[in-house]
């Protein structure tokens, strides 16, 4: 079976991320579709050329794709300070800055984002923006205990919070670190640095979707060629 556009896409900027892995790496392994393509195509890698790799996963989801793919798995406490992090985004902007969080692992993946010497950013030219924020809410990581105020303190800051509801089970999405999501929307956002220390005072909030000056390289898949940026 033939993969759309957008999935080819996915996976041509997926595979030319992986050329940045070398033989006694360890890896940050992002979360989301496009990273999981990443994962599956370090597992070649890995078998064919017999590399020595550890990668260190970033959700459940990215610890069980690299069971299936074979790839050693280690912490960030053995490892603090991994070569190179692969991961997805919802959103980038022209000066690299990302807007994560829509697959719920954005807490841990910037944790190994920020302790990671390379962050390499893998996705689809429909990600690309002129500015963040535009139609693309900002997810928020809270604990449990703080919710109510939370949402209010996030009124208060004139955007407009709600808790995601799980798909597949009643109430809320609880994320691998047992907290709750909110996905909250400001609108176009001019100052996004800004805006993540603001978010990030809030007591309560543990992470959030705004990763600033983070990417040093976005690979953007497109219908025919992958497209590279770099900070
Ligand atoms: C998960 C993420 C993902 O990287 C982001 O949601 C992109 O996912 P996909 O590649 O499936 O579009 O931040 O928390």
């Amino acid at each position: 079976m033939s993969l759309d556009w957008r999935e080819n896409a996915k996976k041509m900027a997926a595979v030319h991320a992986t050329k940045h892995i070398a033989d006694g790496y360890t890896v940050g392994l992002g979360s989301g579709t496009t990273a999981a393509y990443a994962i599956q195509e370090l597992g070649k890698r890995i078998r064919e050329k017999k590399l020595q790799i550890h990668g260190i996963p970033t959700s459940n989801q990215s610890f069980l794709l690299a069971v299936e793919y074979k790839i050693p798995t280690t912490s960030l406490n053995e490892h603090p300070r991994p070569d190179v992090t692969i991961d997805g985004a919802d959103q980038v902007d022209e000066e690299l800055n990302m807007i994560k969080g829509i697959g719920g692992a954005l807490a841990r993946e910037k944790i190994v984002a920020f302790a990671s010497k390379m962050n390499v950013t893998v996705v689809d030219e429909t990600k690309m923006t002129k500015n963040l924020g535009v139609n693309q809410p900002i997810p928020i990581e809270v604990l449990p205990f703080a919710l109510s105020t939370t949402i209010k303190t996030l009124r208060e800051l004139d955007s407009n919070p709600v808790l995601r509801e799980a798909k597949r089970k009643l109430g809320p999405v609880i994320t691998d670190n047992g907290n709750f999501i909110i996905d909250t929307s400001f609108g176009q956002i001019d100052k996004p640095k800004e805006l993540n220390q603001t978010l990030k005072a809030i007591p309560g909030i543990v992470e959030t979707g705004l990763f600033v000056g983070m990417a040093n390289i976005v690979y953007i898949g497109g219908r025919e060629t992958v497209k590279k940026l770099e900070r």
